[in-house]
């Protein structure tokens, strides 16, 4: 079943560029309508004036990340909330507002039950981008975009976070052309977007050596930090997780820009702080924010891509992400996160497909 690998989940890590074209396929098959989203979505989706997301762990991430499309390029309001915290308060309810939660599972209790509770406080329009068929959280959703992982056996999420992205950045491009502010040309780059995605996800993928090089370099440590910023922070967020998860080292991500305000403290010569740096906007403030770091000793790790102009020197190491495919970025920096939890938890000697205290599936509270 593992073929040439030695876990599920560097089975899954390595599925990633097949499960997103697949995933890709059912989208460019409909071309951004709304019928994509289950059959009730063209009479649904136009009423939508704002979107809440529900949901748990590496799903919310996923969420995070949605929030950054779903207002820039449909431009709607979004929140994203963790589902077990939006279950047991008094939430506002705005039934023009559509719910959304994620689930690979489909039967996580906490995200269904805040799906339930969205539903008593007036919510009538609800969508879940699940990754299994006639699961409980979709069969009580009015719609529905199952991503096309396949089954996922590894504890840790991987293939469906990044095909879950996928599902949500189409939502956000069908919310936008609903709202008349994506037009022919936008609709055609978000296309190729989406069609040059695989590739540059299997050129991440080819990564895999140089990342494994640096996993002796973390084995040894008992902290690490995340960092990145806009699109990226969610990225570093997921990061984080899957080294705790699974090598159970402590991990944190922040935004860049918050490590003046308190986590520059934790910063010495025995902290490795990763940072996502591609060449986007906001390239030049994550570098003044490394220079933060380097200063106080810490060792960088730096994925870049090749339009970043990064060099390696002195505690700063790089490695060279594929020039990133504009807003699908987050994606394909999503794979070096992955495999190098998976390398340093290798080094470790931990279980990596079934790492302590945790389950698939999470039915209980
Ligand atoms: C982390 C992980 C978990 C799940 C979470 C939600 O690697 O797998 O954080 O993302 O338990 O599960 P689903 O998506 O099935 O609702």
């Amino acid at each position: 079943e593992l073929g040439p690998y030695s876990h599920f989940m560097q089975k899954e890590i390595h599925e990633q560029p097949k499960a997103l074209s697949d995933t890709i396929e059912a989208v460019l098959e409909n071309g951004f309508a709304a019928g994509l989203f289950g059959a009730r979505a063209a009479e649904l989706l136009p009423q939508v004036e704002g979107v809440k997301i529900l949901a748990c762990g590496t799903s919310f991430y996923a969420g995070l990340t949605a929030k950054y499309w779903i207002e820039s390029i449909a431009g709607i309001s979004c929140d994203v909330e963790i589902a077990s915290e939006y279950r047991y308060r008094d939430a506002f309810a705005n039934p023009r507002h559509l719910v959304v939660t994620i689930s690979q599972s489909g039967e996580t209790l906490d995200t269904m039950e805040a799906l339930k509770y969205a539903k008593e406080l007036g919510h009538n329009m609800a969508l879940s981008i699940c990754n299994v068929r006639e699961s409980a959280i979709p069969r009580a959703s009015e719609l529905v975009f199952y991503t096309r992982a396949g089954a996922e056996i590894g504890v840790a999420s991987t293939k469906a976070f990044t095909t879950q992205l996928v599902g949500l950045f189409a939502l956000a491009v069908t919310l936008g052309k609903l709202r008349g502010r994506v037009d022919a040309q936008a609709e055609h780059g978000y296309q190729e977007a989406l069609r040059q995605l695989p590739g540059s996800v299997q050129h991440a993928l080819n990564l895999e050596p140089q990342i494994k090089a640096w996993s002796d370099k973390f084995a040894a440590k008992q902290n690490a930090l995340f960092l990145g910023r806009g699109l990226h922070y969610p990225i570093a967020l997921e990061g984080a997780l899957k080294l705790k998860e699974i090598s159970y080292i402590h991990a944190e991500a922040y935004p860049a820009g918050e490590l003046k305000h308190g986590p520059l403290a934790l910063v010495d010569e025995s902290m490795p702080v990763v940072v996502i740096a591609p060449n986007d906007a906001l390239l030049e403030k994550v570098k003044s924010n490394m220079q933060e770091v380097r200063a106080r000793g810490g060792e960088l790790f730096v994925f870049a891509d090749l339009d970043s102009h990064f060099s390696e020197s002195d505690g700063v190491h790089v490695i060279r992400t594929p020039r990133h495919v504009g807003v699908l970025s987050a994606i394909v920096h999503t794979i070096p996160v992955q495999l190098l939890a998976y390398h340093v938890a290798l080094a470790r000697g931990t279980d990596v497909d079934k790492p302590r205290n945790l389950a698939k599936s999470v039915t209980v509270e």
